[in-house]
């Protein structure tokens, strides 16, 4: 088997390592891979999103199995094209990734199936926005409704923000094309859970739901970055609560979008927000998580490989099931660059002490924005440099080896949250 893994961050390092446990004899690929990433696969220096590149590539290589980490490559149309080749790669079109790339349509889908979201409305212009928003108030919840490296949400939690927020999207198009449309909702409160569900179109198999922790400083203060650091599984959530889950939101949204011609088969994500009146969905990805994936995969003690074989061939994943647990804890501590999510510099040298990891079963360390440099030395080059995951029996062991780690590596403005799964241990605690 050649398998190709789309993508160069700490997900697809993730998705790398997992892949090879599950088919040590398969050779990989991997698009420009990280430092983290070299050992484990040939780099193949194209673009993840050079989409017609890598179609070409990919076909006079023989590639068997296409894994796309990204949704921009998605959104381009690499899961249409390779199809097209005859090239099997795990991703849905370009069509179902709207459900991610269009909060306007993710929302039109919820409303046809019936999936509990906050209340909405779509704007275009800036002086409907305006109207709307001051017969509101705050708290609200402002949305460019395109693809924004998961920065397009602003929370206000006064009036004076939301009008500020809607009128840089619609009036300053400050997030570009991605803010022409805005979504404005309700603001909810809740825990919020990432559940994974990896799917044919009809049937879906749940992995482990986990918790992102979104907001750049310690008790969720801040704005929001692309996640900071998860933990699985969410103690609190059981069996019962899966199969509501997968009852009242995949299911219901599968159905609908094949009706629409517009099937999903990949990975489809559903973030949740558990309101005092039940889940309700917060935002549709069509891809895996980041830093969500760093600790499902290693937590799964079944193949990841067959399932996404099975999707990518077109096969059905009827009676598959979900994949079993190890029973185990995984929490993943993220390090960014200072000023992330705002400027930040890059080009520092990462330390990692020679011996950390080696031989541990219980630490993983899935590197994310690193690069060599000329000299060879490893550099922060993004602002989610790494992912420090510690894996223990409970959630106290995994976190004191993933704080262990997160404190020996080090760079110059080295940023972390000290605090994930806080929620759990709260929980535990009472
Ligand atoms: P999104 O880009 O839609 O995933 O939103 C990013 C983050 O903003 C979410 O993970 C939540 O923490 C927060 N958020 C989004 N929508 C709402 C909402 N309606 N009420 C409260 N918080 C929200
Ligand atoms: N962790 C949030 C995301 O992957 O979109």
């Amino acid at each position: 088997m050649k398998i190709l893994v789309v993508g160069n961050g700490g997900r697809e390092h993730a998705l790398l390592w997992k892949l090879r446990r599950d088919a040590p004899g398969a050779r990989f690929y991997a698009t420009r891979p990280n430092p983290g990433m070299e050992a484990l696969a040939s780099a193949v220096d194209l673009a993840p999103d050079d989409v017609e590149g890598l179609a070409t590539w990919a076909q006079g290589e023989g590639i068997t199995l296409t894994v796309v980490g990204p949704e921009v490559p998605l959104a381009r149309g690499m899961g249409d094209l390779f199809r097209k080749r005859g090239l099997p790669l795990f991703g849905p079109s370009a069509a179902a990734v709207r459900i991610e790339s269009s909060k306007a349509y993710a929302k039109q889908v919820m409303e046809r199936a019936g999936v509990p979201t906050a209340a909405h409305r779509t704007f275009t212009r800036w002086p409907e926005a305006e109207v709307y928003l001051k017969e509101k108030g705050a708290p609200i919840v402002v949305k460019a409704s395109g693809l924004a490296a998961g920065k397009g949400a602003v929370v206000c939690s006064t009036e004076a923000e939301a009008l500020n927020a809607a009128r840089e999207m619609l009036a300053e198009a400050s997030f570009g094309d991605a803010g022409r449309e805005i979504v404005i909702e309700e603001f909810m409160t809740g825990e919020e859970v990432s559940v994974f569900g990896i799917t044919d179109g009809r049937h879906v198999s749940l992995l482990l739901p986990s918790q992102d922790h979104k907001r750049v400083g310690e008790g969720d203060t801040g704005p929001n970055t692309g996640g900071m650091g998860a933990y699985a599984p969410v103690p609190s959530l059981d069996a019962l609560f899966l199969e509501e889950i997968r009852q009242q939101v995949f299911l219901p949204v599968l159905e609908t979008m094949e009706a629409s011609a517009a099937p999903f088969r990949g990975l489809l994500y559903a973030g949740l927000m558990r309101t005092p009146d039940g889940p309700k969905v917060v935002e549709f990805n069509a891809r895996f998580g980041d830093p969500e994936t760093q600790v499902v995969l290693p937590l799964m003690d079944e193949p990841l490989l067959e399932l996404l074989v099975a999707v990518a061939r077109g096969g059905s994943l009827q009676g598959a099931g979900d994949p079993a647990s190890t029973g185990r804890v995984a929490l993943n501590t993220v390090l960014a660059s200072g000023g992330y999510p705002g400027e930040y510099a890059r080009g520092h040298e990462v330390h990692i002490p020679d011996e950390l990891g080696v031989d541990d079963p219980d630490l993983l360390l899935f590197h994310a924005g690193t690069r060599r440099d000329d000299a060879g030395a490893v550099v922060t080059s993004g602002g989610r440099v790494l992912s420090v995951v510690g894996l223990g029996d409970d959630l106290g062991q995994a976190r004191e080896r993933s704080h262990a780690a997160a404190r020996a590596i080090d760079f110059e403005g080295k940023a972390f949250r000290a605090d994930i799964g806080w929620r759990a241990f709260q929980t535990s605690a009472s």
